[in-house]
């Protein structure tokens, strides 16, 4: 149930006097806590989820691992660069060759019907790694939503495989697509506004301080606002297991979580925005829970020593 039903369900129940039956304390106290600690990462499996220009080799050697080591069977799905053909040669597939990678194949169809088909599927089917590169998100949904590749990319998650994109396919992995509009890459609600969900309840940006992108979320956030709204900058990721992200990479993973963290001492003392138009930062060996919403907060996290 998503948190704004669960919300609406609450505040209705809570203000409508005798039409319906009362609610037992502990089903309301079960709500909020779902409310409060909703799964949205994958059960089994993980996710590296890259803001764009993905540069960093200790990015693509974590998709490696996660897949399994050099010999993993990975795919990789150029289909939102929205070029005429592709081959064997595309970049992100020859970089993870170059990385130690010995199993990786693209594979690419723009034709819904082809990836339906169980021969396009095959490769699929004893992969543990799949990366989506970038480009327009709306084209991985045009080709592949509600197809057997589509099931077959769930599989290698549920598998316990990683699934991974940057850019276009960071994006992709939102229960809410981010910029899915076929016009250009500025609308953030756009004709395309579902992804394939590997995080939900979820919006995933990306590019985001490189393009000076980090208001745009609010656009999304202000008619879903149930949404985890997710900034990530380029050359840095997300890595998810179950409910839990941890940053790795060059800069810095955005939260739009309507509430606020810092590793700065007295930071009660700022005066933020409302609510509504926050957002904070975390950086590489940070994590956050995505259930909670929260920054898990360890001894490393606190910090700036003796600098003011
Ligand atoms: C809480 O979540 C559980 C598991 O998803 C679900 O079975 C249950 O109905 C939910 N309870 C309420 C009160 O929303
Ligand atoms: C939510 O968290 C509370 C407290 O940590 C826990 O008791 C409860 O089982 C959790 N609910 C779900 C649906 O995970
Ligand atoms: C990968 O496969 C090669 C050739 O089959 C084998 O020699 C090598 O030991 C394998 N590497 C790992 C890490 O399993
Ligand atoms: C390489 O990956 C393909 C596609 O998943 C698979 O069919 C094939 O068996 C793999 N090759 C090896 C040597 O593991």
């Amino acid at each position: 149930m998503r948190l704004s039903t669960i919300l609406t369900t609450l505040t209705a129940v809570l203000f409508t006097p005798s039409a319906l039956p009362h609610p037992t304390s502990s089903s309301l106290s079960t709500a909020l806590q779902n409310a409060s600690n909703t799964t949205i990462g994958p059960e089994n499996g993980h996710l590296v989820i890259v803001g764009g220009n993905l540069q960093n080799p200790l990015i693509y050697q974590k998709i490696i691992t996660l897949a399994g080591g050099p010999n993993a069977s990975i795919i990789v799905i150029p289909t939102a660069g929205g070029d005429p053909t592709y081959d064997q040669s595309f970049p992100a597939a020859a970089t993870l060759r170059s990385l130690g990678a010995t199993n990786v194949t693209v594979l690419h169809t723009y034709d819904p019907s082809v990836a339906d088909t169980d021969e396009f599927v095959a490769p699929l089917l004893s992969a543990s790694g799949i990366f989506f590169g970038g480009g327009r998100q709306w084209r991985l949904v045009d080709a592949y939503a509600g197809t057997k590749a589509e099931a077959a990319f769930q599989s290698v998650l549920d598998r316990g495989g990683v699934l991974s994109g940057s850019s276009a396919g960071a994006s992709i992995m939102g229960s809410f697509l981010a910029r899915g509009d076929t016009a250009n890459n500025q609308i953030m609600v756009g004709d395309h506004t579902v992804g394939f969900g590997y995080l939900k309840n979820a919006a995933i940006d990306q590019h985001v301080l490189v393009r000076n992108r980090h208001f745009d979320l609010f656009d999304i956030l202000k008619v879903e606002p149930g949404l985890l709204g997710i900034g990530i900058d380029e050359d840095t990721a997300l890595v998810v297991a179950g409910n839990d992200a941890e940053v790795i990479g060059s800069t810095y993973a955005l939260f739009y979580d309507g509430g606020f963290w810092s590793r700065e001492e007295l930071s009660e003392l700022k005066n933020l925005p409302p609510p509504e138009a926050r957002f904070y930062f975390l950086k590489a060996g940070d994590r956050y829970d995505l259930g909670q919403r929260k920054v898990v907060v360890s001894a490393t996290l606190s910090g700036g020593g003796d600098e003011f």
